[in-house]
């Protein structure tokens, strides 16, 4: 007899794990004490591989909205839309300052490129964090709903539902 057990693609569970982690190693980004310069040049990398990836899981309301823009849609989406880009251009800005100034990878060499570390480089990695923290603020704040009612259907509510299950039979045994 063959098992097959069959794992699916629960993308509601998988965007909400990735968003969790994604707040977590934000903040722990903007304190590089706390994991020293190595970890967090690689915690940075991760990040914005991780933030790629949040992207592309959005990518149908992504396209939805930009067509939408200047016709038909609401004035949240269209904010929503507003944030998500200077989101996007401030960790982009992060990022790429970060691996011009790294001081463990190496990245600007490995990258080619060719202009010192400048105090510009430094001031933008410094400042450019704090907007995004701002920005990350207000994007959890318009999405909370979504993450109240995620983390009550995926976690909370399939728990309960288990529990109901497994007493059913004791239920139907005493009557
Ligand atoms: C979203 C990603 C990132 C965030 C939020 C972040 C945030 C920060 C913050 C808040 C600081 C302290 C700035 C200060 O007050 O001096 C810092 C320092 C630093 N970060 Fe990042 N960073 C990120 C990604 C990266 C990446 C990808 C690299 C390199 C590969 C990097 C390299 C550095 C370095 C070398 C410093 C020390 C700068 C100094 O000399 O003071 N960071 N980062």
């Amino acid at each position: 007899m063959t098992v097959t057990r069959r794992i699916r693609f629960n993308k509601t569970k998988t965007k909400l794990l990735l968003d969790i982690s994604l707040a977590v190693a934000f903040l722990a980004a903007l304190e590089p004490s706390l994991t020293g310069f190595y970890w967090h040049e690689w915690l940075g990398i991760g990040l914005g591989a991780a933030f790629i990836v949040h992207v592309l899981l959005s990518w149908s309301w992504v396209t939805s909205v930009t067509r939408r823009f200047f016709g038909r849609t609401s004035g949240q989406a269209r904010l929503n839309y507003v944030l998500n880009q200077v989101l996007l251009a401030a960790m982009g800005a992060v990022i790429a300052s970060g691996l011009v100034i790294s001081k463990t990878l190496g990245t600007a060499d490995a990258l080619g490129i060719s202009f010192q570390a400048s105090d510009t480089w430094e001031e933008i990695h410094r400042w450019v964090p704090q907007v995004a923290l701002i920005v990350v603020g207000i994007h959890l704040g318009l999405h909370w709903k979504w993450i109240v009612s995620t983390v009550q259907r995926t976690v909370w509510k399939p728990r309960r539902r288990r529990q109901t299950l497994a007493q059913l039979p004791r239920v139907s045994a005493r009557s």
